[in-house]
């Protein structure tokens, strides 16, 4: 193991102490940028369907893709922890699959831990992955695997009853032995009341400032998109607009014989251009 790469229990140390920056990336070039930046943690989220592979949702995307993706943000990263989202499909049909596919992640796609969504009804297949010594972080809240269920993209838990369910999942996935826990889209509230709950770090994205640590997708914080994007993400660069007009330019300058210039070219001697001149 490399001298600085974060581990499962740094995080777990980060309880209540500084917060914890997780991103999504889901190939080298950008696990590079997010470890450079100190990133805790680097997640190779299933939202790569939909913000790399371009499917409408995250249920398609494949346990082929994610290694794919895996392996690639593994190569970049030398001090995050590279945690791996399961995705749907290969931990929701019987528990020996769902250890075979959380093994094939680690083995194969060299990362440090596997994401799963789900609560109270996910822990005795979180608690199994865990005996066989893979690392968990759980996901509750909004679960985009199964948001048709939830009845779309919408915030959680905003009835006592909902958020006590959430308190009751948070608290089972801790107890299956979750390292940590993502908190998507639920009221800021209930997000720092279930972090007060429970021993491990709670991870938020739309889920206030009370957790113990942010996640955004790496896309929509960078502004790689001109599209819609939820109201919890902060835009900290526009990188789209900044591409368009690089694109735009480079085009310009095609066209105009602008570029390439004599600093963009190479040269030969003078003499072997003469010989190769009369050769003709
Ligand atoms: O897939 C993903 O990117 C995620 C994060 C948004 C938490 O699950």
């Amino acid at each position: 193991m490399r001298q600085n790469k974060l581990t499962i229990p740094d995080i777990r140390h980060r309880k209540n102490g500084t917060p914890i920056a997780v991103i999504t990336a889901y190939d080298y070039p950008w696990a590079r940028i997010a470890d450079a930046a100190g990133i805790d943690i680097v997640l190779v989220g299933d939202s790569l369907g939909m913000v790399v592979l371009g499917y409408p949702d995250t249920v398609s995307v494949t346990m082929e893709e994610m290694l794919h993706h895996a392996k690639a943000v593994a190569r970049g990263i030398e001090h995050a922890l590279v945690v791996v989202d399961m995705p749907f499909g290969s931990y929701n049909s019987a528990i020996p699959t769902a250890i075979g596919n959380a093994n094939r992640l680690i083995k194969e796609g060299r990362v440090d831990a596997v994401k799963v969504e789900g609560g109270v009804q996910m822990a005795s297949t979180v608690a199994a992955i865990v005996r066989a010594g893979i690392p968990v972080q759980g996901h509750i809240g909004l679960t985009p695997q199964t948001a048709a269920s939830l009845g779309g993209f919408k915030v959680q838990g905003k009835t006592a009853e909902a958020a006590r369910q959430l308190v009751d999942d948070a608290r089972a996935l801790e107890d299956a032995g979750c390292f940590s826990i993502v908190l998507e889209a639920i009221p800021a509230p209930l997000a720092e009341h279930i972090t007060k709950a429970i021993a491990i770090p709670t991870i938020g994205i739309g889920a206030g400032p009370g957790c113990d640590g942010q996640v955004l997708v790496m896309h929509d914080l960078v502004g790689l998109y001109d599209r819609f994007t939820p109201q919890f993400v902060k835009q900290y660069a526009t990188l789209n607009a900044q591409m368009v007009a690089a694109l735009a330019q480079y085009k310009a300058e095609v066209e105009s014989r602008a570029f390439p210039g004599e600093a963009h070219s190479f040269t030969m001697k003078a003499e072997e251009l003469d010989k190769l001149l009369r050769l003709y």
